[in-house]
């Protein structure tokens, strides 16, 4: 049984795709990696990643050092696809089953990462529970890396509608808790050979 039917769309992702080869497969998620090594962060850092689904950047950071990392997804078989993969790695990795746009979170993290979920956000009330969220959790001086379709990528992900922003829009949206530091957009190729165009930035908690 499924709280909404957002999570049985993401279940029935999880659960029924080869997910190294959905749209937004990264066999090394370079732009966010190049981040992280940007903006310095150090090894301590509690980092989130933030619709993390089963993504390898998770095992990428491990590798790197990171040992306080969180990956938080709507879909509890996304994280288990994870935790298989990282067998016993997965001990050192904290897992979050819920929901961007209604949940509450505890902690406090030096490192906000989202790479192709706060896109999905369309309705103000979710777009700005979102807000509050990444506000509140994000130490201040602490950082945002974002990713999401740009103006020139597509209107869909996983057969969802999503908004595409450019690097102006989501400075504009991040700007009264977040200062920009680095924008950019890249081309991500897709396993089928598509290519997507991203807007990235990432931004310092005021
Ligand atoms: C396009 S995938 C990107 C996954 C991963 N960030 C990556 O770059 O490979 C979007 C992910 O966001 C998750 N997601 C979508 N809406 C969400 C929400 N409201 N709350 C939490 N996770 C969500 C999905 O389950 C999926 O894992």
């Amino acid at each position: 049984m499924y709280a909404t039917d957002l999570q049985k769309h993401w279940e029935n992702v999880y659960e029924t795709k080869d997910t190294t080869r959905v749209g937004w497969f990264q066999q090394k998620p370079i732009v966010s990696l190049n981040f992280f090594e940007y903006l310095e962060i150090p090894k301590s850092a509690k980092i989130l990643d933030a619709g993390g689904g089963d993504s390898l950047l998770v095992d990428y950071l491990l590798e790197m050092g990171y040992q306080n990392i969180t990956v938080l997804d709507i879909s509890a078989a996304a994280i288990h696809n994870a935790q298989i993969r990282l067998g016993s790695l997965a001990d050192e990795v904290q897992w979050i089953v819920d929901d961007l746009s209604k949940c509450q979170l505890d902690e406090k993290y030096d490192v906000w990462h989202d790479r192709a979920a706060f896109h999905f956000l369309r309705e103000s009330e979710e777009l700005q529970h979102y807000l509050n969220l990444v506000r509140r959790a994000v130490k201040s001086g602490g950082f945002l890396i974002i990713g999401t379709f740009s103006k020139t990528g597509p209107t869909n992900c996983s057969g969802l509608p999503v908004t595409q922003y450019s690097t102006e829009e989501l400075i504009d949206f991040f700007s009264n808790y977040f200062e920009p530091i680095k924008c950019l957009n890249s081309d991500h190729i897709t396993p089928g050979g598509v290519e997507q165009n991203y807007s990235f930035c990432a931004f310092r908690r005021k």
